[in-house]
């Protein structure tokens, strides 16, 4: 069978490796706006074909389509499936892991999302305001103020910005500096389309759920913790994702299993009700980007229409069972018959980042970058290749990501120390931003949530989960 893969990053090549190492013995065709090397050795492995390319475009995929004929596809990246790729390939009768446009709003839109879980009554559903203008949004701040958040409302100038503002009502004119500041990293993309959002800010520790769905069965993945600051300890800009972690067996040591539950319940209603909002099956991937509150418990911090990355290179080599024939699967619609067996073992990943990444992408870009991919297996590392492109025999950094390296072991501190061997196999003519903290902090973590669990614990007990009034300290008014 010939399956057609879209997208060119890590999270593409652990989606590769899983359909090409799979015993269905599927042929592996992809599609990227850069021939990623990682991609390209299970390609050529398989017998498949590298097509380059602009991936968000409806018409080049079809022509693509129509040239493999695949038996299914697999869309790794949101982009695509904001500019309808998902809708082309079932245009053209092909089954295909990812949700059609419409669906894809539930990324596409914080708005959107955060409206549709006040519509349907979704519990983890945080308050918030959307504004078109500025001096509105400043005005709001000022004069409800407390702890908030402040989001372009669509996914802007690469992976989102976000700027908190943690304020003292009392300081009126360094207060509204600081909003100004802070919107000012917003302002310069706001339109008619992208609204500025302000939510209410809540604190604790973060994780991802994935949920595989069909539209008619709901597969949940093991948890996995995104680590999003480009420096350790958490400072820095925020990444698409410097390193994650997942395990052991399906949670995380700081989620029991009543939370996980509770989280699974609420990515599932929250499909259901895209199904009945924009009157379409919502087939692919739904991840929640969650965070264990004292105000709500388990609580949607926002979502994603496909599956996270890193969360996906720590995710996919623990799966044991086949995970290339769940895709299938799932974009065949018999995702009641998926099973998932999983390394009940721990994973650690860390991306390596040109300097400049995020924030000065040509700076982070033109590097070469060599990696002894022998001795890093050799130590029981797994690479997956991510913004480097193969030009000649040499890998060229491309802006972002460049690799992410996946360790197991027996616990996280074991897997961290295998990455910390495995990188001294890497060398660059730049400086790579590894973060060497990742897979170090769960204890911190675990006492952080134990503080949580306890506050939103008393809150339900007493009946007041969600309850405002502590929030707002001009009179808790959302
Ligand atoms: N982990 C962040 C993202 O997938 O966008």
């Amino acid at each position: 069978m010939k399956v057609l893969l879209v997208g060119d990053g890590a999270r593409e090549n652990a989606l590769a490796d899983a359909l090409g190492s799979s015993p269905k013995g599927y042929k592996v065709y992809a599609v990227s706006s850069f021939i990623n090397p990682g991609i390209n050795e299970i390609v050529n492995k398989t017998g498949g074909k590298y097509f380059k390319g602009n991936i968000n475009s409806p018409e080049f995929i079809k022509e693509v389509i129509r040239e493999v004929n695949p038996d299914f596809g697999v869309i790794g990246p949101e982009d695509p499936l904001f500019h309808g790729v998902a809708n082309a390939f079932r245009e053209e009768g092909l089954p295909v892991v990812g949700p059609d446009k419409e669906c894809a709003m539930i990324e596409r839109s914080k708005v959107w999302m955060r409206e549709l879980m006040w519509k349907y009554n979704i519990p983890g559903r945080l308050r918030f305001k959307a504004f078109s203008d500025l001096k509105e949004a400043i005005n709001f701040i000022l004069e409800y103020g407390g702890s908030i958040a402040v989001k372009p409302s669509e996914q802007v100038g690469g992976k989102g910005v976000k700027v908190v503002a943690d304020l003292q009502a009392y300081l009126s004119q360094e207060k509204r500096n600081a909003i100004a500041r802070g919107i000012d990293g917003i302002a310069g993309y706001v339109s008619d389309k992208v609204k500025i959002i302000v939510e209410e800010k809540v604190d604790g520790p973060e994780y991802t759920l994935h949920v595989l769905t069909d539209g008619y069965s709901f597969l949940p993945l093991p948890l996995a913790q995104d680590y999003k600051h480009a420096y350790e300890d958490g400072i820095g800009p925020e990444t698409g994702g410097m390193g994650s972690i997942s395990g052991p067996e399906y949670g995380l040591p700081f989620i029991n299993d009543e939370e996980y539950k509770r989280s699974f319940e609420i990515v599932k209603m929250t499909a259901e009700a895209i199904k009945k909002e924009v009157g379409k099956d919502y087939i692919g991937i739904l991840s929640g980007q969650m965070m264990l509150t004292g105000v709500w418990g388990p609580t949607i911090i926002e979502y994603y229409s496909r599956l996270g990355d890193p969360e996906a290179s720590a995710i996919i080599p623990r799966i044991e069972s086949d995970f290339g024939e769940v895709l299938e699967l799932l974009a065949t619609r018999r995702l009641n018959k998926a099973k998932i067996e999983v390394n009940p073992k721990p994973s650690v990943v860390r991306a390596l980042a040109p300097l400049g990444y995020p924030l000065n992408r040509t700076m982070a870009s033109n590097h070469r970058i060599s990696v002894d991919l022998q001795k890093m297996r050799e130590l029981g590392c797994k690479v997956y290749f991510g913004s480097v492109a193969l030009e000649g025999m040499q890998l060229v950094t491309k802006g972002s990501r460049a690799l992410e390296i996946v360790a197991i072991d027996e616990d996280f501190e074991k897997a961290s120390d295998k990455l910390d061997k495995c990188l001294n196999y890497v060398s660059s003519d730049t400086k790579l931003i590894v973060r060497h903290d990742i897979g170090r902090t769960v204890r911190e973590q675990v006492e952080k949530a134990e503080i949580v669990r306890y506050t939103y614990k008393s809150r339900e007990a007493k009946g007041t989960l969600g309850v405002t009034a502590d929030w707002s300290p001009n009179g808790g008014l959302w």
